[in-house]
């Protein structure tokens, strides 16, 4: 080989500019998602003590929030509820009943911010008395059970304005039994996001503990995915294409990066994926500590995702990420 033509693939990172002019992936606004919690009555901005400057908001100061996110040209946001003890019970009945104030706050940022797209939660968890995501009987989840209930969430929150249902319960055949719901009563434009690989997970402590909803009993791993399986995620996927699902979501993120990848493979559907709590905790008590600079590491793992091909990203730095691009 001749080494006067020997590739010299360093040519290509010698300055700012020619790194510019040759990044293959960018991130940018127009890929993130806020999620926020949301909890009843008004003038709360509480603390999340294992998810260092995360609140819990109440309706009025949730609209400022949003108001903050909207000018720095967030598209869209993911709402979770805090749901207090005394109103969960063992069918999740707060979820659809009418004076829901989850339901009623889905209307009232839909009405003040029209172009705002709310992606809305179901799963049974927030409203359980159990603290699972699905329908519990005898020490088991009623797959079966669970899906009317479900339904009923997703046709409530699609009724109070929410653009899209995102079912994070990894029921089998939700996407279907929602899907189908949605079309019999004429929620024809809303979309369905699905978490369609959604691992049973050490990284979801901090969200539990902002939600208060911890599994009273066992654990997720019935229907969460075993962190073990790669290839399972494909069949998963398949299924929620099939059944309707718009987008399809990998969560957690950064340990997930090759379900991701694989994902990306086989499909053209657009993905998207949850740098979920406990990434979020991670990194933010690390930024606080200064052992990472806070822009660095926000967009290389922000910028990772990308790579491994996600559209769209659900992340608590939403806010942090608008400012720095
Ligand atoms: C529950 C739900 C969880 C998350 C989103 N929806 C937690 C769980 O499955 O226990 C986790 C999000 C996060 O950790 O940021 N349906």
């Amino acid at each position: 080989m001749n080494p006067l033509f020997l590739s010299k693939p360093r040519r290509n990172r010698k300055n700012h500019f020619t790194r510019e002019l040759i990044a293959e992936n960018q991130i940018s606004v127009n890929d993130l998602v806020a999620p926020l919690f949301l909890v009843d009555g008004e003038k709360k901005k509480k603390t999340i003590t294992t998810m260092p400057n995360q609140f819990r908001f109440s309706l009025d100061e949730i609209l400022k929030e949003i108001k903050i996110l909207t000018d720095l040209s967030i598209k869209a946001i993911a709402l979770f509820p805090v749901i207090a003890e005394e109103k969960k019970d063992s069918l999740a009945t707060y979820s659809y009943r009418e004076d829901n104030f989850y339901l009623r706050a889905i209307a009232t940022i839909k009405r003040e911010f029209p172009f705002l797209q709310i992606i809305s939660d179901v799963a049974m968890d927030p409203y359980s008395s159990d603290g699972h995501d699905g329908f519990l009987e005898n020490g088991k989840i009623d797959n079966e059970k669970t899906l009317p209930i479900l339904s009923k969430m997703a046709l409530a929150q699609a009724n109070a304005g929410s653009d899209f249902i995102a079912p994070s319960d990894m029921m089998d055949g939700r996407v279907m039994a929602i899907r189908r719901a949605l079309d019999e009563n004429n929620f024809l434009e809303t979309s369905i996001l699905s978490y369609t690989a959604k691992y049973a997970s050490n990284f979801y402590g901090p969200f539990r503990d902002a939600l208060d909803s911890a599994p009273k009993s066992g654990d997720k791993k019935t229907y969460q995915m075993d962190f073990r399986n790669g290839r399972e995620s494909l069949l998963e996927m398949n299924l929620d294409i099939e059944e309707g699902a718009d987008i399809l979501m990998v969560k957690p993120g950064l340990c997930y990066l090759d379900i991701l990848a694989k994902m990306r493979e086989k499909t053209n559907v657009p993905l998207a994926v949850y740098q979920v709590s406990g990434e979020y905790a991670m990194l933010q008590m690390g930024i606080e500590k200064e052992i990472f600079n806070r822009e660095n590491i926000l967009l290389e793992t922000t910028t990772a995702f990308k790579r491994a091909g996600a559209n769209l990203i659900f992340t608590y730095f939403a806010k942090d990420l608008a400012e720095i691009l």
